[in-house]
């Protein structure tokens, strides 16, 4: 068992992989600036789990308060998911996203190595695959071609860790190469909670199932897909949350580099999404065709080899629990 520094562990991914990772009896350390989470989730982690993850208020490339936390916990391996992520966001606002996705990183690299910390996991992005090759996209398949600085903060900092893993021989990278996470936990009580005008498909259905916006705009039907909207891998966020709980034992046995693809390998359209939505929950979810949305992909989904054969994982939550979970949470909320 080992003692985790969740950075950005109060977002959604990030405290969903706490639960996980204290129901199997790892400790859990967050570090978060609450700039886009809640003080709250805390609560809720330890409210499913039994168990209080210690937190830490902090930004992650506020370099005094990170070494005191190294100093105050003994942390052996570090989840990094703290990070802007709106992509719209990252193309109006290119330096504040290059500034902050990469100082935090670096900044948290440099400290790990003065602790002597040596295992990282990153939360990538299947957005490094861009528009290089066709799908199923596969650990190997190019990268590169991002289509928004959101994009290429992820893809430089895959690199700094490789060339960090290449330079250091005892140190373990683990880049996690997520596809498209939705739901929620099943208690519903933590989940996506998006400030503002959701960019994301699953948190704009939920707003629209909650009658908080009206429609959805579905972003094109004019694709080459078979019925002409956009095909995504969509993973539930617990499925993900178990793909970190593998990467970190992974980590503890192996140095280098190592890269996993975390999707279901299935792809799913935009109206089959809002039919499954509709189906799961017994509501209807009114929607508009609207023009596509400039960098989306007609597809994107995974090649999911790799992690089943080496970390031994695999998503195994349907299309259904994900839509159920996913309102359950945002029910939970009105
Ligand atoms: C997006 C980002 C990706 C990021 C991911 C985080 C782009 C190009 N990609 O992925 O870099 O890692 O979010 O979760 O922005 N859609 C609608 N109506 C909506 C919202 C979405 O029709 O209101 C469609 C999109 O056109 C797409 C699908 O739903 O076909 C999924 O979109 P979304 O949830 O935003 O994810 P991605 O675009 O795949």
């Amino acid at each position: 068992m080992s003692k985790v520094l969740l950075t950005g562990g109060t977002g959604f991914i990030g405290s969903h992989t706490a639960v996980e990772l204290l129901e199997q009896g790892h400790e859990v350390v967050i570090a978060d600036d609450l700039s886009n989470s809640s003080r709250d989730v805390v609560n809720r982690i330890e409210q499913i789990t039994g168990k209080r993850p210690v937190f830490y208020e902090l930004d992650v490339a506020d370099r005094k308060g990170l070494a005191k936390l190294f100093a105050e916990q003994d942390i052996e391996a570090v989840i990094h998911f703290a990070g802007f992520k709106a992509v719209g966001e990252s193309v109006v606002k290119p330096l504040m996203y290059y500034r902050n996705n990469l100082d935090t990183s670096l900044t948290l690299l440099e400290t790990m190595a003065e602790y002597g910390c040596r295992r990282i996991i990153f939360s990538s992005s299947s957005t490094v695959y861009g528009a290089l090759s066709p799908c199923p996209f596969r650990e190997d398949s190019p990268v590169g071609g991002c289509s928004n600085p959101y994009g290429w903060t992820k893809f430089m900092i895959e690199k700094i860790l490789q060339d960090a893993a290449r330079a250091d021989e005892q140190l373990s990278v683990v880049l996690l190469r997520y596809f498209n996470p939705v739901g929620a936990h099943e208690s519903g009580l933590i989940g996506e909670k998006p400030g503002g005008i959701p960019n994301n498909l699953m948190p704009y259905i939920t707003q629209v199932a909650a009658g908080i916006r009206d429609h959805l705009n579905v972003f094109g039907d004019d694709y080459e897909t078979p019925d002409g909207t956009g095909v995504r891998d969509y993973i539930h966020v617990v499925d993900l949350a178990k793909g970190h709980v593998a990467a970190l034992g992974y980590a503890e046995t192996h140095t280098g580099t190592e890269i996993f693809n975390l999707g279901t390998g299935k792809g799913t359209s935009v109206m089959e999404m809002i039919r499954a939505f509709e189906k799961a929950n017994g509501l209807q979810i009114p929607y508009v065709i609207a023009p596509r949305r400039p960098g989306d992909l007609a597809y994107s989904y995974a090649e999911t080899k790799k992690a089943e054969s080496v970390l031994h994982w695999k998503a195994e939550k349907t299309i259904e629990d994900m839509c159920r979970d996913a309102w359950r949470f945002e029910k939970g909320m009105l």
